[in-house]
């Protein structure tokens, strides 16, 4: 594509950058599109994530991505937040208005495309969550509002996992988030389940990591969702699939998540065709 004096700027903010896919998705799009915009990161240095909003709107950047470790520390600098990002209290993707930028996060939401393409579905479902992080904390929500039946969420620190699920339920007005420790999964009702892996364990190169490494654990589960994309298949994957469940990567939530953003700096419906083809080119880094 050829850069002119019309060229729009999007970009990600994070510390690091460096080893991100997503210009690739923003790139590719804009090419596919024909529309006159780059997508570049920018390392954005511990203090200065403040500064970095300021100086993109002086720029007049069009959006900007957020990344670790910066999703809730950019709240402060914005002139709006959308209700569901609130609600998570991470932000992931800004965009400008009059006079600064409102923030929105496209990860849950890219989750939800990235399940409901590939088949897999919240609603009405038993569903074990492994983590209460940052990532596990916005899928429990996700969870809640998309209509789970339960979500068991287990997490090695007990605490966090209750206090996660005390404030999910609270914000989804449901009670459906139940807390646990890792190890009393033996104790889970019976009956098949819908597993999400939200914690950064078995991220390469820390690839023979698991959660839980228990063949029992597997039986009871018929589709796995890692949210890891790198290795293109985990552990938790495999023993998913060795017990007979369907298992998925994060790849396709990182694609949604990305789309999204993309249609909201462009006020344009990404096709599932072009959403496709992004894919394929994001797959051949992992073949
Ligand atoms: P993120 O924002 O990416 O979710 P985080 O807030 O640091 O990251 O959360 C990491 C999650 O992975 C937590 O649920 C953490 O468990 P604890 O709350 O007990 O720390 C989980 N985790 C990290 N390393 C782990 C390990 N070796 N075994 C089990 N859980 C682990």
């Amino acid at each position: 594509m050829e850069i002119n004096g019309k060229t729009r700027v999007c970009g990600l903010i994070g510390n690091p950058v460096e080893h991100t896919l997503s210009p690739i998705i923003h790139n590719t799009l804009a090419e596919r599109l024909g529309q006159n915009l780059v997508y570049v990161p920018f390392p954005v240095e511990m203090g200065k994530v403040a500064d970095a909003v300021v100086g993109a709107d002086a720029l007049q950047l069009l959006g900007l991505n957020v990344t670790v470790p910066y999703k809730s520390e950019v709240i402060a600098g914005l002139k709006e937040i959308d209700a569901l990002a609130k609600d998570i209290g991470a932000v992931n993707t800004l965009v400008r208005t009059d006079g600064g930028y409102k923030g929105y996060n496209t990860d849950m939401e890219g989750l939800y495309r990235a399940m409901m393409s590939d088949g897999v579905k919240i609603d009405g479902e038993q569903i074990i969550l492994l983590g209460a992080g940052g990532v596990a904390r916005a899928v429990a929500y996700l969870c809640a509002v998309k209509g789970a039946d339960k979500v068991y969420l287990l997490n090695r620190t007990f605490d966090k996992a209750r206090a996660v699920a005390e404030e999910v339920n609270h914000t989804s007005g449901r009670e459906v988030i139940i807390p646990m420790h890792t190890e009393d999964y033996v104790t889970l009702p019976g009956g098949k389940y819908l597993a999400i892996q939200g914690t950064s364990v078995g991220l390469a190169p820390h690839v023979e990591d698991v959660v839980i490494a228990d063949d029992a654990f597997y039986e009871k589960i018929h589709t796995g969702f890692d949210l890891i994309y790198s290795p293109w298949e985990t552990r938790f994957m495999r023993l998913t699939r060795e017990h007979g469940g369907r298992a998925y990567n994060g790849l396709k939530m990182l694609l949604y998540q990305g789309i999204i953003a993309y249609e909201l700096w462009n006020d344009v419906k990404v096709s599932e065709e072009d959403a496709q083809a992004v894919y394929e080119m994001l797959r051949e880094h992992f073949i």
